[in-house]
């Protein structure tokens, strides 16, 4: 059995969905801590319902980026986990984190990557640049993380239609509903039975 660590900063549908479909498809996996970076975030709450050990850790509690990776890494070291998610996790990670979990965290990015992602865009914003270019077709993408912001191997994607009416929040529900609550469940289950393999920057599912 796979051990999960899930960093969040909000909501935690995402979290959410990720337990419902371990306990529901018989996943090989388990949540075994939640990390949030803010405090009264209600991802904190679904975990402590589910009886998950869970905390908050926050940069502003630190002298630099850099001490607070260290804790961070330090905190998931110590509870052995073999994967990260980040499930709407609003903090940019450094190579001081990710290089000890080197293609063992993941994110999920509300949107079809290369398109509306990178530094600035996160949560509503980038639904709100989706309907202002006004594409017809958006999505959601899980990805492993590396050092550039949204640009680590793809996993998996699925496309969500634009409507011409849809408002940032209409959109973001339907792209959580169709693509995100669907694909990252998906994604950590590949992972558990070992069947990700990155060639050359570029995943291969077997
Ligand atoms: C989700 O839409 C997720 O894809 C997005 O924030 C939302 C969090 O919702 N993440 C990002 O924008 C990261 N760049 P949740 O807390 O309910 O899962």
């Amino acid at each position: 059995m796979i051990r999960i660590g899930a960093l969040v900063s909000g909501g935690g549908t995402n979290l959410q969905a990720i337990l419902d479909a371990i306990e529901r498809e018989n996943i090989n996996a388990k949540i075994c801590c939640v990390v949030s970076n803010k405090e009264g975030a209600y991802a904190l709450e679904r975990a402590e319902k589910k009886s998950i050990e869970n905390c908050v850790i926050k940069k502003s509690d630190f002298n630099s980026q850099k001490e607070y990776e260290l804790a961070l890494v330090k905190y998931f070291k110590e509870r052995n986990v073999d994967l990260i998610v980040l499930a709407g996790f609003m903090v940019i990670l450094g190579e001081d984190f990710i290089n000890e979990f080197e293609n063992k965290i993941m994110n999920i990015h509300p949107a079809l990557i290369p398109s509306f992602c990178g530094e600035g865009y996160y949560g509503l914003k980038v639904h709100k640049a989706v309907l202002d270019y006004g594409v017809k077709l958006t999505g959601a993408t899980v990805h492993f993380v590396t050092a550039e912001c949204d640009a680590g191997p793809i996993i998996l994607q699925k496309a969500v239609d634009v409507f011409d009416d849809d408002t940032p929040e209409v959109l973001q529900k339907r792209v959580m509903e169709e693509a995100e609550w669907v694909i990252y469940p998906e994604a950590i289950k590949l992972f558990s039975e070992n069947r990700l393999k990155i060639e050359n920057g570029i995943v291969k599912r077997r």
